[in-house]
């Protein structure tokens, strides 16, 4: 095993620490996340009873895969704790995602539940956010005045591709990963963002984070907690 994978590991299974019997449980995506889920197949095994939904095509299709009971987002009314990775984290739990395409029903799903843990390992912490890209995801109709709009602010959009097509994410839309090096205002980029038309959701994952879970190359893991601040009212 590689060390990254290592960490990935080490936080992965750490995060499935905190489930208990009869939570609902958000499933997150990418290669960290795999490891909390298959933890958390190896859990329900041995008798943990849970409801989980998942945050993409691929990790319902790992649940599946694992016997984890899943359940649809609209016959849910809470989620209790949403496990999730990140690109790019720093100390203040604010996050990029979406490097696997998956950002908006992350964001939907984290934005549902009571807490977001969200599993790193060593090489995702970071001083400042944006040196990994920023991705957008925007609606097919009309994403080439989309990207004309990120260009005039300065955002250096790429439109992502996968196999030399166009990325199609699990809402149908596309992808513009967005090249800063280095983010100075991001609630302010967020909400610029959000405003131009065309833009479904965007990576930054502000005040979402209550737990963030680094994983180290020897296999140690080191939390950081914040306050969570409630994105839902219900
Ligand atoms: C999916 O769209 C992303 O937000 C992932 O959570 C993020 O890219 C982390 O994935 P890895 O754990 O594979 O790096």
């Amino acid at each position: 095993m590689q060390q990254t994978d290592i960490g990935k590991k080490a936080a992965g299974e750490k995060a499935a620490s905190y489930i208990k019997s009869g939570m609902t449980v958000g499933l997150g995506t990418g290669s960290t996340a795999y490891y909390t889920i298959m933890r958390i197949g190896e859990m329900v095994k041995a008798g943990l009873e849970i409801r989980a939904v998942a945050t993409s095509q691929q990790s319902a299709q790992l649940a599946v895969e694992q016997a984890i009971p899943l359940v649809d987002f609209d016959q849910v009314e809470k989620i209790d704790i949403d496990i999730d990775g990140a690109d790019e984290a720093d100390t203040q739990l604010q996050l990029i995602k979406g490097g696997g395409g998956a950002l908006l029903r992350e964001k939907i799903i984290a934005a549902a539940s009571k807490e977001m843990l969200v599993v790193i390992d060593e090489q995702k912490l970071v001083k400042h956010l944006g040196k990994f890209p920023l991705p957008v995801e925007v609606t097919t109709f009309g994403w080439e005045l989309t990207f004309k709009h990120l260009v005039a602010l300065g955002a250096h959009p790429v439109l992502r591709l996968k196999d030399n097509n166009r990325f199609v994410t699990d809402n149908g839309n596309y992808i513009l990963d967005c090249h800063y090096q280095k983010i100075h205002n991001a609630p302010a980029l967020h909400t610029q963002l959000n405003n131009i038309p065309g833009v479904v959701e965007n990576g930054l994952f502000l005040d979402y984070a209550s737990r963030l879970i680094i994983g180290y190359h020897d296999g140690t893991v080191r939390e950081i907690t914040h306050p969570y601040p409630a994105k839902t009212s219900f």
